[in-house]
């Protein structure tokens, strides 16, 4: 059989946490919901044994039990939080106001399917155990999608378990991974939504080693290697966006970077300012080298590249992203494709270049990491 990559890619890439979309005056066919459940169980499954069982409620009385059970566990909080937020224009304001909608309506779904599985996650040595079920639970949810049904991944009746086993009777070594409303979406055009791309989050053979344009092994200075380290920390977007637009602040953490100065004291850091930049290490001596802001926008990006702007030897960047109270903090070094003390090292040894690509993104990162908790200690304080 030809694959349709297309028609599977689309499907992959759109199968939403549906929930306003839900059509609750649809009837469900409790055969589509098993045909669904056949093809969840084609998942990999640890020992290959069959371990998953699911339970699919469609009495309206125990969808009634399990509706009042989820607005305890966090539905009443979900809409609380819709409230406040309806109209503050808040990132999280549009999901909340679905996750609300759910809680209102969840005893209306068709079906409310709880994939299981026989087991208890206690660390005791079952490696494997909510891997085997996971992956057959989006299975099904990606089936759902292919007929024209859609669902919403929920874990938050969760909170409630031992309830949710009472009303369920699931016996006490089998345990509940999600609650799956599902019925017929109203309309079957989702969009595929903005996600962190690929390149940022993946790393080859060593985490934290990024490629911008990577080919096949060896390791050469024109994939355009790079190193990312992150953090999270308990303070607000404003007091790291502080911190990290403080050019000498990473001073007091490195053992590389020594100091900076603006080339315009009185110019306000925008698109384009020029500061020198002091560094020091035991290969390359010390050197001072012109940097040019060239990613800024206000408490998000702070990135500068050094050297000739059309052809930088790295490029710098700090990238801020919030959740809630607390910032994660992505610092990342671009390295070319211009000229830089690291490339002078490969002319000198080009048999080496991959293993002095590979030291260089260690040293650097060792830094950066010093650099972030450095960061993070100043501002938890
Ligand atoms: C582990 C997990 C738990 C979730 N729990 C809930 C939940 O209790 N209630 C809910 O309405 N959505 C829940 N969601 C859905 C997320 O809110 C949703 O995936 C996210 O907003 C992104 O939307 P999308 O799935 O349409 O891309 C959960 C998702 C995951 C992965």
């Amino acid at each position: 059989m030809d694959l349709d990559s297309n028609a599977i890619d689309y499907v992959l890439s759109t199968t939403r946490s549906v929930r306003l979309r839900l059509d609750f005056e649809r009837e469900v066919d409790p055969q589509i919901i098993l045909d669904c459940i056949d093809i969840a169980e084609q998942a990999p499954t640890g020992g290959n044994r069959s371990s998953r069982r699911w339970i699919i409620v469609t009495g309206k009385s125990q969808k009634e039990k399990i509706a009042d059970l989820y607005l305890k566990a966090a539905g009443n909080w979900m809409i609380q939080a819709r409230d406040q937020l309806a109209g503050t224009g808040h990132p999280n304001e549009k999901m909340m106001e679905s996750a609300a909608y759910l809680a209102e309506n969840l005893e209306k779904a068709p079906a409310i399917v709880i994939p299981t599985i026989i087991g208890i996650h206690d660390n005791s040595g079952k490696p494997g155990l909510f891997d085997s079920v996971i992956q057959s639970a989006w299975s099904f949810c990606l089936a759902l999608r292919a007929r024209g049904l859609g669902s919403a991944w929920t874990t938050a009746v969760l909170g409630e378990q031992d309830e949710l086993k009472r009303i369920l009777s699931i016996p006490d070594e089998v345990t509940e991974i999600a609650l799956l409303p599902v019925a017929w979406t109203k309309g079957t055009n989702f969009s595929k939504v903005q996600r962190t791309p690929a390149q940022d989050i993946s790393y080859f053979d060593s985490y934290g080693i990024t490629f911008e344009d990577p080919s096949s092994s060896p390791i050469s200075f024109s994939d355009g290697p790079g190193v990312s380290v992150e953090v999270d920390i308990d303070a607000s977007v404003s007091s790291v966006w502080d911190v990290v637009t403080d050019i000498n602040f990473p001073a007091k953490y490195s053992d590389e970077f020594v100091s900076a100065e603006w080339n315009d004291q009185t110019e306000r850091i925008a698109l384009g300012s020029k500061f020198q930049g002091k560094n020091q290490n035991e290969n390359i001596g010390e050197w001072t080298v012109e940097c040019t802001v060239d990613a800024y926008e206000e408490k998000r990006v702070f990135g500068w590249c050094t050297g000739d702007t059309s052809s930088p030897g790295a490029r710098w960047r700090y990238e801020l992203e919030s959740f809630g109270s607390s910032v994660r903090l992505r610092h990342k070094a671009l390295l070319g494709p211009g000229p830089s003390g690291l490339t002078r090292i490969i002319e000198q040894h080009p048999d080496k270049e991959e293993q002095i690509i590979m030291n260089r993104a260690a040293s650097l990162k060792a830094n950066m990491v010093k650099v972030l908790q450095g960061i993070k200690d100043y501002l938890e304080i």
